[in-house]
Protein backbone atom coordinates (compact mmCIF):
# COMPACT_ATOMS: atom_id res chain seq x y z
CA UNK A 1 0.00 0.00 0.00
CA UNK A 2 1.20 3.50 -0.92
CA UNK A 3 1.60 5.80 1.92
CA UNK A 4 1.97 9.48 2.63
CA UNK A 5 3.20 11.42 0.61
CA UNK A 6 2.91 9.47 -2.63
CA UNK A 7 -0.47 8.96 -1.79
CA UNK A 8 -2.38 12.12 -1.37
CA UNK A 9 -5.96 12.14 -1.31
CA UNK A 10 -6.48 16.16 -1.32
CA UNK A 11 -5.32 16.24 -4.96
CA UNK A 12 -8.67 15.13 -5.53
CA UNK A 13 -10.23 17.88 -3.39
CA UNK A 14 -8.22 21.22 -4.54
CA UNK A 15 -10.77 22.84 -7.06
CA UNK A 16 -14.10 22.74 -7.43
CA UNK A 17 -13.76 21.66 -11.37
CA UNK A 18 -11.97 18.22 -9.67
CA UNK A 19 -14.15 17.99 -6.96
CA UNK A 20 -17.50 17.97 -9.35
CA UNK A 21 -15.59 15.01 -11.48
CA UNK A 22 -14.39 12.99 -8.18
CA UNK A 23 -18.16 13.16 -6.72
CA UNK A 24 -19.35 9.72 -5.94
CA UNK A 25 -23.04 10.71 -5.75
CA UNK A 26 -25.42 12.54 -7.59
CA UNK A 27 -28.82 13.26 -7.17
CA UNK A 28 -31.29 13.92 -10.23
CA UNK A 29 -34.71 15.40 -10.05
CA UNK A 30 -36.23 12.72 -11.06
CA UNK A 31 -35.17 10.88 -8.32
CA UNK A 32 -37.31 13.28 -5.86
CA UNK A 33 -40.73 13.38 -4.78
CA UNK A 34 -42.84 16.06 -3.49
CA UNK A 35 -45.10 15.49 -0.82
CA UNK A 36 -48.45 17.64 -1.69
CA UNK A 37 -51.34 18.19 0.98
CA UNK A 38 -54.68 18.88 -0.59
CA UNK A 39 -57.56 20.11 1.80
CA UNK A 40 -61.24 19.44 0.87
CA UNK A 41 -63.31 23.38 1.24
CA UNK A 42 -60.59 25.35 0.92
CA UNK A 43 -60.41 28.02 -2.25
CA UNK A 44 -57.26 29.47 -1.57
CA UNK A 45 -53.85 27.85 -0.81
CA UNK A 46 -53.10 27.81 3.30
CA UNK A 47 -49.77 27.86 4.48
CA UNK A 48 -49.18 25.06 7.24
CA UNK A 49 -47.50 27.25 10.20
CA UNK A 50 -45.01 24.40 11.43
CA UNK A 51 -43.28 23.95 8.04
CA UNK A 52 -42.72 27.12 6.14
CA UNK A 53 -42.71 27.04 2.86
CA UNK A 54 -45.30 24.42 2.40
CA UNK A 55 -48.79 25.01 2.26
CA UNK A 56 -52.36 23.00 1.76
CA UNK A 57 -54.01 23.17 -1.77
CA UNK A 58 -57.43 23.19 -2.70
CA UNK A 59 -58.24 20.56 -5.10
CA UNK A 60 -58.50 22.85 -7.64
CA UNK A 61 -55.12 24.40 -7.69
CA UNK A 62 -53.78 20.68 -8.18
CA UNK A 63 -53.28 21.12 -12.04
CA UNK A 64 -51.09 23.70 -11.28
CA UNK A 65 -49.25 22.06 -8.66
CA UNK A 66 -48.78 19.09 -11.91
CA UNK A 67 -47.64 21.63 -14.37
CA UNK A 68 -44.72 22.66 -11.63
CA UNK A 69 -43.57 19.35 -11.18
CA UNK A 70 -43.47 18.02 -14.53
CA UNK A 71 -41.29 21.31 -15.66
CA UNK A 72 -39.39 20.87 -12.58
CA UNK A 73 -38.46 17.28 -14.07
CA UNK A 74 -39.53 15.43 -10.53
CA UNK A 75 -40.50 11.79 -10.55
CA UNK A 76 -43.59 12.05 -8.83
CA UNK A 77 -45.68 13.47 -6.09
CA UNK A 78 -47.61 11.98 -3.57
CA UNK A 79 -50.61 13.02 -2.36
CA UNK A 80 -52.40 13.14 0.82
CA UNK A 81 -55.80 14.16 1.69
CA UNK A 82 -56.91 16.93 4.66
CA UNK A 83 -61.01 15.85 4.86
CA UNK A 84 -63.50 18.32 5.99
CA UNK A 85 -65.54 15.44 7.64
CA UNK A 86 -64.12 12.34 9.65
CA UNK A 87 -65.47 9.69 11.76
CA UNK A 88 -64.52 6.43 13.45
CA UNK A 89 -63.63 4.04 10.51
CA UNK A 90 -62.23 6.60 7.85
CA UNK A 91 -65.09 6.56 5.25
CA UNK A 92 -63.60 9.33 3.42
CA UNK A 93 -60.75 7.13 2.45
CA UNK A 94 -62.66 4.52 0.89
CA UNK A 95 -65.12 6.99 -0.69
CA UNK A 96 -64.40 7.43 -4.37
CA UNK A 97 -65.96 10.86 -3.84
CA UNK A 98 -63.32 11.38 -0.62
CA UNK A 99 -61.09 14.48 -0.78
CA UNK A 100 -57.90 11.92 -1.88
CA UNK A 101 -59.72 10.14 -4.46
CA UNK A 102 -61.16 13.27 -5.73
CA UNK A 103 -57.77 14.35 -6.11
CA UNK A 104 -55.75 11.70 -7.64
CA UNK A 105 -58.41 12.07 -10.42
CA UNK A 106 -57.72 15.16 -10.65
CA UNK A 107 -53.84 14.56 -10.67
CA UNK A 108 -53.70 12.07 -12.60
CA UNK A 109 -55.70 13.99 -15.76
CA UNK A 110 -53.34 17.17 -15.15
CA UNK A 111 -50.24 14.80 -15.14
CA UNK A 112 -50.82 12.90 -18.63
CA UNK A 113 -48.20 10.69 -17.48
CA UNK A 114 -45.29 12.81 -17.36
CA UNK A 115 -44.89 12.00 -13.46
CA UNK A 116 -45.84 9.60 -11.49
CA UNK A 117 -49.14 10.18 -9.32
CA UNK A 118 -48.73 8.61 -5.86
CA UNK A 119 -51.27 8.48 -2.86
CA UNK A 120 -51.07 8.13 0.95
CA UNK A 121 -52.59 4.65 1.72
CA UNK A 122 -53.60 5.10 5.23
CA UNK A 123 -56.10 5.98 7.34
CA UNK A 124 -54.96 8.74 9.98
CA UNK A 125 -56.15 11.35 7.69
CA UNK A 126 -60.23 10.13 7.85
CA UNK A 127 -60.58 9.19 11.53
CA UNK A 128 -61.30 10.65 14.19
CA UNK A 129 -59.49 9.49 16.84
CA UNK A 130 -56.38 10.02 14.28
CA UNK A 131 -54.98 6.41 14.29
CA UNK A 132 -54.13 4.82 11.36
CA UNK A 133 -56.24 2.01 11.35
CA UNK A 134 -59.87 1.09 13.05
CA UNK A 135 -60.10 0.68 17.19
CA UNK A 136 -61.25 -2.72 18.60
CA UNK A 137 -63.58 -2.44 21.91
CA UNK A 138 -60.32 -2.49 24.27
CA UNK A 139 -59.16 0.99 22.37
CA UNK A 140 -56.01 -1.15 21.02
CA UNK A 141 -56.03 -0.86 16.86
CA UNK A 142 -57.11 -3.86 15.23
CA UNK A 143 -54.61 -4.93 12.50
CA UNK A 144 -56.86 -6.98 10.88
CA UNK A 145 -60.05 -5.30 10.11
CA UNK A 146 -57.91 -2.61 9.04
CA UNK A 147 -56.50 -4.63 6.19
CA UNK A 148 -60.00 -4.74 5.22
CA UNK A 149 -60.51 -0.87 4.88
CA UNK A 150 -57.09 -0.83 3.39
CA UNK A 151 -58.33 -2.92 1.13
CA UNK A 152 -60.96 -1.04 -0.58
CA UNK A 153 -59.07 2.51 -0.08
CA UNK A 154 -56.03 0.42 -2.42
CA UNK A 155 -58.82 -0.08 -5.17
CA UNK A 156 -60.70 3.24 -4.79
CA UNK A 157 -56.79 4.59 -5.47
CA UNK A 158 -56.28 2.64 -8.14
CA UNK A 159 -59.86 3.27 -9.60
CA UNK A 160 -59.20 6.95 -9.83
CA UNK A 161 -56.02 7.06 -10.72
CA UNK A 162 -53.14 6.56 -8.75
CA UNK A 163 -50.11 4.26 -10.17
CA UNK A 164 -47.81 4.43 -6.89
CA UNK A 165 -49.83 3.45 -3.53
CA UNK A 166 -47.59 4.22 -0.58
CA UNK A 167 -48.73 2.16 2.02
CA UNK A 168 -47.98 3.69 5.18
CA UNK A 169 -50.13 2.09 7.98
CA UNK A 170 -47.64 -0.35 9.50
CA UNK A 171 -49.97 -3.35 10.04
CA UNK A 172 -48.70 -6.43 9.70
CA UNK A 173 -50.08 -8.13 6.56
CA UNK A 174 -51.24 -4.57 4.40
CA UNK A 175 -48.79 -5.62 1.50
CA UNK A 176 -50.29 -8.57 0.98
CA UNK A 177 -53.61 -7.83 1.41
CA UNK A 178 -53.95 -4.61 -0.91
CA UNK A 179 -51.89 -6.80 -3.78
CA UNK A 180 -54.59 -9.44 -3.77
CA UNK A 181 -57.46 -6.73 -3.31
CA UNK A 182 -56.13 -5.22 -6.42
CA UNK A 183 -55.09 -7.56 -8.43
CA UNK A 184 -58.89 -9.19 -7.94
CA UNK A 185 -60.04 -5.94 -9.32
CA UNK A 186 -57.80 -6.14 -12.46
CA UNK A 187 -55.44 -3.04 -11.46
CA UNK A 188 -52.17 -5.84 -11.20
CA UNK A 189 -50.23 -2.85 -12.87
CA UNK A 190 -50.95 -0.67 -9.88
CA UNK A 191 -47.07 -0.48 -7.89
CA UNK A 192 -47.33 -1.18 -4.46
CA UNK A 193 -44.39 1.39 -2.05
CA UNK A 194 -44.29 0.15 1.03
CA UNK A 195 -43.34 2.19 3.87
CA UNK A 196 -41.56 -0.89 5.61
CA UNK A 197 -39.10 0.42 7.86
CA UNK A 198 -41.72 3.43 9.11
CA UNK A 199 -40.32 4.23 12.35
CA UNK A 200 -42.43 5.84 15.67
CA UNK A 201 -40.85 8.95 15.11
CA UNK A 202 -41.14 12.71 16.91
CA UNK A 203 -39.75 14.10 13.40
CA UNK A 204 -43.41 13.34 12.00
CA UNK A 205 -44.88 16.06 14.13
CA UNK A 206 -44.87 19.29 11.71
CA UNK A 207 -47.07 16.51 9.68
CA UNK A 208 -49.70 16.07 12.03
CA UNK A 209 -50.53 19.78 11.61
CA UNK A 210 -50.45 19.61 7.94
CA UNK A 211 -52.87 17.26 8.16
CA UNK A 212 -55.13 18.78 11.42
CA UNK A 213 -54.35 15.03 13.18
CA UNK A 214 -56.72 14.46 15.91
CA UNK A 215 -54.45 11.71 17.36
CA UNK A 216 -54.01 11.39 21.24
CA UNK A 217 -51.44 9.24 22.37
CA UNK A 218 -48.94 7.51 19.74
CA UNK A 219 -48.40 5.11 17.33
CA UNK A 220 -45.86 3.15 19.13
CA UNK A 221 -47.82 -0.15 19.09
CA UNK A 222 -47.40 -0.25 15.11
CA UNK A 223 -44.61 1.99 14.09
CA UNK A 224 -41.09 0.65 14.81
CA UNK A 225 -38.85 1.49 18.43
CA UNK A 226 -36.06 3.79 17.28
CA UNK A 227 -34.11 1.41 18.98
CA UNK A 228 -34.48 -1.33 16.60
CA UNK A 229 -32.44 -1.63 13.75
CA UNK A 230 -32.98 -5.29 12.52
CA UNK A 231 -36.05 -4.74 12.86
CA UNK A 232 -36.53 -2.59 9.76
CA UNK A 233 -34.67 -4.99 8.04
CA UNK A 234 -37.14 -7.84 8.99
CA UNK A 235 -40.36 -5.31 7.55
CA UNK A 236 -38.32 -4.67 4.72
CA UNK A 237 -37.91 -8.57 3.64
CA UNK A 238 -41.32 -9.60 4.82
CA UNK A 239 -42.77 -6.59 2.41
CA UNK A 240 -40.99 -7.99 -0.29
CA UNK A 241 -42.32 -11.63 0.03
CA UNK A 242 -45.94 -10.30 0.36
CA UNK A 243 -44.89 -8.57 -3.09
CA UNK A 244 -44.14 -4.84 -2.41
CA UNK A 245 -42.51 -3.13 -5.59
CA UNK A 246 -40.44 -0.73 -3.55
CA UNK A 247 -39.86 -0.27 0.12
CA UNK A 248 -39.16 2.68 1.92
CA UNK A 249 -37.27 3.79 5.06
CA UNK A 250 -38.92 6.78 7.60
CA UNK A 251 -37.44 9.66 8.68
CA UNK A 252 -34.34 9.28 7.05
CA UNK A 253 -31.38 11.35 8.40
CA UNK A 254 -31.94 9.67 11.71
CA UNK A 255 -31.84 6.20 10.37
CA UNK A 256 -29.27 5.73 7.46
CA UNK A 257 -28.04 3.11 8.65
CA UNK A 258 -31.46 1.05 8.60
CA UNK A 259 -31.46 2.76 5.11
CA UNK A 260 -27.97 1.20 4.33
CA UNK A 261 -29.08 -2.15 5.50
CA UNK A 262 -32.34 -2.39 3.78
CA UNK A 263 -30.49 -0.95 0.31
CA UNK A 264 -28.26 -3.72 0.31
CA UNK A 265 -30.52 -6.93 1.13
CA UNK A 266 -33.39 -6.12 -0.77
CA UNK A 267 -34.06 -6.87 -4.41
CA UNK A 268 -36.52 -3.91 -5.44
CA UNK A 269 -35.70 0.03 -5.27
CA UNK A 270 -35.40 1.21 -1.82
CA UNK A 271 -36.80 4.47 -1.48
CA UNK A 272 -36.50 7.16 1.86
CA UNK A 273 -38.88 9.77 3.55
CA UNK A 274 -37.15 13.10 4.43
CA UNK A 275 -40.27 13.89 6.44
CA UNK A 276 -41.98 16.82 7.99
CA UNK A 277 -39.21 17.07 10.78
CA UNK A 278 -35.54 16.88 9.00
CA UNK A 279 -37.60 19.79 6.98
CA UNK A 280 -38.78 22.26 9.93
CA UNK A 281 -35.20 21.76 11.62
CA UNK A 282 -33.46 22.64 8.75
CA UNK A 283 -35.89 25.67 7.81
CA UNK A 284 -35.93 26.91 11.44
CA UNK A 285 -32.26 27.05 12.12
CA UNK A 286 -31.55 28.63 8.55
CA UNK A 287 -34.36 31.22 10.01
CA UNK A 288 -32.34 31.77 12.93
CA UNK A 289 -29.12 32.34 10.79
CA UNK A 290 -27.67 29.33 12.66
CA UNK A 291 -26.31 27.32 9.15
CA UNK A 292 -26.35 27.85 5.82
CA UNK A 293 -29.76 26.94 4.31
CA UNK A 294 -28.92 25.50 0.75
CA UNK A 295 -25.94 23.74 1.89
CA UNK A 296 -27.85 22.13 4.59
CA UNK A 297 -30.59 20.79 2.68
CA UNK A 298 -27.76 19.57 -0.42
CA UNK A 299 -25.73 18.26 2.93
CA UNK A 300 -29.10 16.16 4.23
CA UNK A 301 -30.23 14.75 0.53
CA UNK A 302 -26.64 13.51 -0.22
CA UNK A 303 -26.48 11.65 2.66
CA UNK A 304 -29.70 9.88 2.49
CA UNK A 305 -28.39 8.98 -0.83
CA UNK A 306 -24.71 8.34 -0.01
CA UNK A 307 -26.86 5.63 2.24
CA UNK A 308 -28.46 3.74 -0.52
CA UNK A 309 -32.11 5.58 -0.91
CA UNK A 310 -32.61 5.75 -5.23
CA UNK A 311 -35.50 8.38 -4.64
CA UNK A 312 -36.28 10.66 -1.78
CA UNK A 313 -39.93 11.92 -0.84
CA UNK A 314 -38.68 15.46 0.23
CA UNK A 315 -40.54 19.05 0.76
CA UNK A 316 -37.91 20.61 -1.23
CA UNK A 317 -38.39 18.30 -4.33
CA UNK A 318 -39.59 21.40 -6.64
CA UNK A 319 -36.81 24.00 -5.14
CA UNK A 320 -33.28 21.41 -5.30
CA UNK A 321 -34.87 20.00 -9.01
CA UNK A 322 -34.27 23.63 -9.92
CA UNK A 323 -31.07 23.85 -8.46
CA UNK A 324 -29.99 20.36 -9.87
CA UNK A 325 -31.13 21.59 -13.47
CA UNK A 326 -29.29 25.08 -13.50
CA UNK A 327 -26.35 23.03 -12.73
CA UNK A 328 -25.65 23.51 -8.96
CA UNK A 329 -23.67 21.45 -6.69
CA UNK A 330 -25.41 20.01 -3.64
CA UNK A 331 -22.38 19.92 -1.41
C1 LIG B 1 -49.37 8.43 7.78
C2 LIG B 1 -48.19 9.28 7.48
C3 LIG B 1 -47.46 10.10 8.36
C4 LIG B 1 -46.46 10.71 7.59
C5 LIG B 1 -46.62 10.27 6.28
N1 LIG B 1 -47.66 9.36 6.24
C6 LIG B 1 -47.68 10.43 9.78
C7 LIG B 1 -47.55 9.43 10.83
O1 LIG B 1 -47.34 8.24 10.63
O2 LIG B 1 -47.70 9.86 11.98
C8 LIG B 1 -45.43 11.67 8.10
C9 LIG B 1 -44.72 12.46 7.05
C10 LIG B 1 -43.94 13.61 7.56
O3 LIG B 1 -43.74 13.78 8.79
O4 LIG B 1 -43.48 14.40 6.73
N2 LIG B 1 -50.45 8.74 6.95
Amino acid sequence: MSVFPTRRLRRLRQSPAVRRIAAQHHLHPRELILPVFVKEGIAQPQPIASLPGVSQHPIDALPAVIEHAAAAGIGGIMLFGVPSVRDAVGSGATDPEGILNRAIRVAADAAHGRLTIQADLCLDEFTDHGHCGVLAADGSVDNDATLDLYEQMAVAQADAGAEILGLSGMMDGQVAACRAALDAAGHQDTIILAYSAKYASAFYGPFRDAVESTLEGDRRTYQLDPANGREGVQEALADIDEGADIVMVKPAGPYLDVLREVSEVSDVPTWAYQVSGEYALIEHAAAAGLIDRERAIGESLIGIRRAGAEAILTYWALEVAGWLRDGKDLT
